[in-house]
């Protein structure tokens, strides 16, 4: 697994996986005009640059920190194309250029296109290397909801906790899995509710990172709900486009499930609110539920639920962040502040090495062993 998280077969998926792939080069086609400037944005492999060549642009600039940037310039080598195109290895954040670009193409999306940096990544190429007037590939996501009924996947989800496996409570956990959502991909057939749109993202003028909708479901049919779904459907380009939506072709993403605490029933015609958010905090996003319906029952039913309660904390983990703690010098560190202190961009690794195996030679009985740790320390910061 690479830096970004994706290995090579998962980047080989992105190129097979249809329609995305086939509206992606429609829309660079049609955005493409003779010898215009490209940024491939996130490029992975480049195919996307490669394309952008083959279908006439002048000079396309592949960003990308991942490795597989590698794989881009040897096909750019392979499919004839080297001399058109300009490899940075890095975030986009930290390039810039006199030359903006006319088209800049990405699918930096997670699950859910508000996923980590993708909206600060997306205004920031925007704004200082695309060209006034110059075309986004995505223009804009329609983000969606709607409750479904699905026994399987939440069953999948919080059974190991509340089914008291060999006669055990296990439902200590039950607050944290009830809090996360996660990746599924469902058919129509589970959804039980209208769908109501949550957000639209229009990449063009974005500005806001943080989204929230008050959405209101109407039941389709009687039955239970068991949590919201959401997806997303994309214009790349007016006209150019695909959905990840239930019914849809499977798409890369897959779609993302939100439980609900309990599984509510519902009898068709009957509404339920929920109130989403997704706030872009410390480089991702956390989102919260709230739920309120009355059940066939006559029961009030209300959850308020968000990934902000899915991790577990306990006084163990916060203890070492309160600003009154005095973190001791553990060994390992001593270890990285001695290496670190003799890169000087005059000392080679091999000199290193020998010091470091010499200062702790309990930790280093041998020299490769040394060696190992430096080339991993000056990997991490070159
Ligand atoms: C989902 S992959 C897309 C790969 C390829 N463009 C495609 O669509 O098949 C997203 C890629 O974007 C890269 N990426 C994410 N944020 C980036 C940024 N700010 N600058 C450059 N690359 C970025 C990741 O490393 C990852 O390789």
């Amino acid at each position: 697994m690479s830096p970004s998280g994706y290995s090579l077969n998962s980047y080989g998926e992105m190129i097979t996986c249809e329609p995305r792939q086939g509206e992606y080069a429609k829309a660079l086609k049609q955005a493409i005009t003779p010898g215009c400037r490209v940024i491939d944005l996130g490029a992975g492999p480049g195919h996307f640059a490669l394309l952008a060549c083959k279908y006439g642009a002048g000079h396309v600039v592949v960003i990308e920190p991942d490795p597989s940037i590698h794989i881009a310039k040897l096909a750019a080598q392979d499919n004839g194309f080297a001399d058109r195109i300009t490899f940075v290895r890095d975030m986009s954040q930290n390039w810039s250029t006199d030359e903006k670009a006319d088209v800049v193409i990405s699918d930096i999306r997670g699950v859910i296109p508000l996923f980590e940096h993708h909206i600060p990544t997306i205004k920031d190429v925007r704004k200082r290397l695309l060209k006034h007037g110059g075309v986004q590939i995505p223009g804009v996501d329609h983000i969606y909801g709607a409750l479904v009924e699905a026994p399987e996947v939440y069953t999948k989800h919080v059974g190991p906790w509340l089914d008291k496996p060999y006669g055990l409570d296990m439902s200590a956990a039950h607050i944290y899995v009830a809090n996360r959502w996660s990746r599924t991909y469902m058919q129509p057939e589970a959804l039980i509710s209208s769908t109501q749109r949550f957000a639209t993202l229009d990449y063009r003028t974005i500005e806001d990172t943080n989204h929230r909708a008050s959405l209101t479901f109407e039941a389709t049919r009687t039955g239970t709900t068991h949590g919201i779904l959401i997806w997303f459907e994309t214009e790349l380009l007016p006209g150019v486009g695909y959905s990840n939506a239930p019914g849809a072709p499977e798409q890369i993403y897959g779609q993302a499930f939100f439980p609900f605490e309990r599984p509510v029933s519902l009898a068709e015609g009957m509404t339920a609110t929920a109130d989403i958010s997704a706030n872009f905090i410390d480089g991702s996003y956390v989102w919260s539920w709230n739920f309120r319906a009355t059940d066939t029952d006559g029961q009030a039913q209300a959850f308020r639920q968000s990934s902000f309660k899915a991790d577990i904390i306990s006084p163990e983990t916060l203890a070492p962040r309160a600003a009154s703690f005095c973190p001791p010098q553990h060994i390992k560190q001593k270890i990285d502040v001695f290496c670190l202190s003799l890169f000087d961009g005059q000392t080679d690794l091999n000199t290193v090495a020998d010091q470091l195996s010499a200062k702790f030679p309990q930790q280093f009985e041998t020299k490769s062993k040394a060696l190992n740790h430096v080339a991993k320390l000056s990997a991490r910061y070159n």
